[in-house]
């Protein structure tokens, strides 16, 4: 059976662009996976902490020399990373929120990124200790960045998905949805028929 991890970001939780998007993504991925598993995280509506002086030192203290507080956020760390491990497709809504990725996802990002047990450091560089699995990243923006030297945030999530080792991602944009009506309607139905092609690619390919 297969398990789909979707977590949406946008501040406005079903309502914005991007998780509309990933929702109907997810609905026609269910359709074709009848049997499949979704988890869903809404991050706008319930946020993950972000990271302290606390989380660092839980995460720099060995594991036998953890208290009761330190135990606690190393769970729950865990406890989103299994979900991510534990996933065969994963799907991020991400809006641009101020030229970048929401800090709710930032957050998310910095509870997987544990060292030696979703990367570690070798002398050849970074290894990502995650299996790869398809990530769909459905990218709502409000004016025009894609492939232009502006966009800073999409090059952001790949260098941090590789990281953790999952290299297989693919972009869906919804760009100009802040460019007037007609240019919304043109972004989200492109974005639609883009994303029903990746359905049947991954239909096709199972
Ligand atoms: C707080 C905030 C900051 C934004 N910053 C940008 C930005 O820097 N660049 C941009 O093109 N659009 C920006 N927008 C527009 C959003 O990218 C656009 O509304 C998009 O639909 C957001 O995704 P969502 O609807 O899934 O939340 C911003 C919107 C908000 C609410």
């Amino acid at each position: 059976m297969a398990t789909l991890l979707q977590i949406n970001s946008s501040l406005f939780s079903d309502h914005g662009n991007s998780s509309a998007l990933a929702n109907d993504f997810v609905a026609q991925w269910q359709r074709s996976h009848p049997h499949g598993e979704v988890i869903i995280r809404d991050l706008g509506a319930n946020p993950v902490p972000h990271l302290s002086q606390a989380h660092v030192g839980a995460f720099f203290t060995a594991a036998a020399d953890r208290n009761d507080a330190q135990r606690a956020i190393i769970a729950e760390s865990d406890a989103l990373i299994e979900e991510v491990r534990s996933a065969d497709i994963i799907v991020l809504a991400v809006p641009m929120y101020n030229f970048g990725p929401p800090s709710q996802l930032k957050s998310w990002f910095d509870q997987l990124a544990r060292a030696g047990v979703t990367f570690r450091y070798t002398e050849n560089g970074p290894v990502g200790l995650l299996d790869d699995k398809p990530v769909i990243i459905f990218a709502a923006r409000g004016g025009l960045y894609a492939g232009t030297e502006n966009d800073h945030q999409a090059p952001f999530l790949k260098q941090f998905l590789g990281f953790i080792g999952l290299t297989d991602i693919t972009f869906v944009y919804a760009e100009g949805v802040n460019m007037g009506e007609d240019a919304k309607a043109s972004a989200l139905d492109r974005a639609k028929v883009r994303s029903a092609e990746l359905v049947n690619a991954l239909k096709n390919a199972a």
